[in-house]
């Protein structure tokens, strides 16, 4: 079992705040969740291999670097899309799947309704991706299901997670290590985590 990474940059805590406070817009919100999102996937993906390349500058001949596996963004629908919005623009190149989860708002326990996966799976690095680890239910299942398609090297990031869901991962996935900017207190009786910041997914869409 992995111990999971907390980002403790400043700027992450940061926009942590900004996203956790109540009076935040879903305009504000979107801007700091996407900033936030950068940051944990640049500390996510520091340990990938590259492969080195020629480049010409305008002056000589030196070595490059490209990444030397295919990465493959999984947004757990929906809002893993607010991670994804901050991601992309870093790597372009990346191939996105989706999940769709959604938690029965009674029994907390995670409804997948939807997946398209591609079959690039078992060859490249993959991340899953968000903002909220709660009883890790949703999580647990989007990962069993990259799995069973073939994928070996899945890293989750979630901005917010607490010791129920961690250790929900742990059991579950030990070998998917897990970047999160915070490790909150735990869950409330409607399985919120606590401090937190809501739902995330209502917050970043404006519903
Ligand atoms: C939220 C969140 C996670 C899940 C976390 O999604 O984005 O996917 O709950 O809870 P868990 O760890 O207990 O499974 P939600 O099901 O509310 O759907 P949404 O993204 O469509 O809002
Ligand atoms: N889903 C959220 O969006 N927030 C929580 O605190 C728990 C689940």
């Amino acid at each position: 079992m992995q111990q999971p990474v907390v980002v403790q940059h400043p700027l992450a805590q940061c926009h942590l705040a900004a996203i956790r406070a109540v009076g935040t817009s879903s305009h504000d919100f979107r801007r700091h969740l996407n900033h936030l999102a950068r940051i944990l996937f640049i500390q996510a993906t520091s340990g990938l291999p590259v492969q080195p390349t020629q480049v010409q500058t305008p002056l000589a001949q030196t070595q490059g670097a490209q990444l030397a596996r295919p990465l493959v963004c999984v947004p757990i629908l929906r809002a893993g899309l607010g991670l994804l919005d901050g991601i992309l623009p870093l790597v372009p190149e990346a191939v996105v799947a989706h999940v769709g989860i959604k938690r029965n708002e009674e029994t907390a326990l995670p409804h997948a309704y939807y997946a398209n996966l591609p079959a690039s799976l078992p060859e490249a690095d993959v991340f899953l991706l968000d903002p909220m680890l709660a009883t890790g239910g949703s999580a647990c299942e989007a990962a069993r299901q990259l799995k069973e398609a073939g994928a070996a090297r899945i890293t989750l990031i979630c901005v917010v997670s607490c010791p129920e869901g961690l250790a929900a991962m742990a059991r579950t996935h030990p070998d998917i290590p897990v970047f999160t900017a915070a490790i909150d207190d735990g869950l409330n009786e409607r399985s919120y985590i606590v401090p937190g910041l809501g739902d995330a997914g209502d917050r970043y869409f404006g519903t």
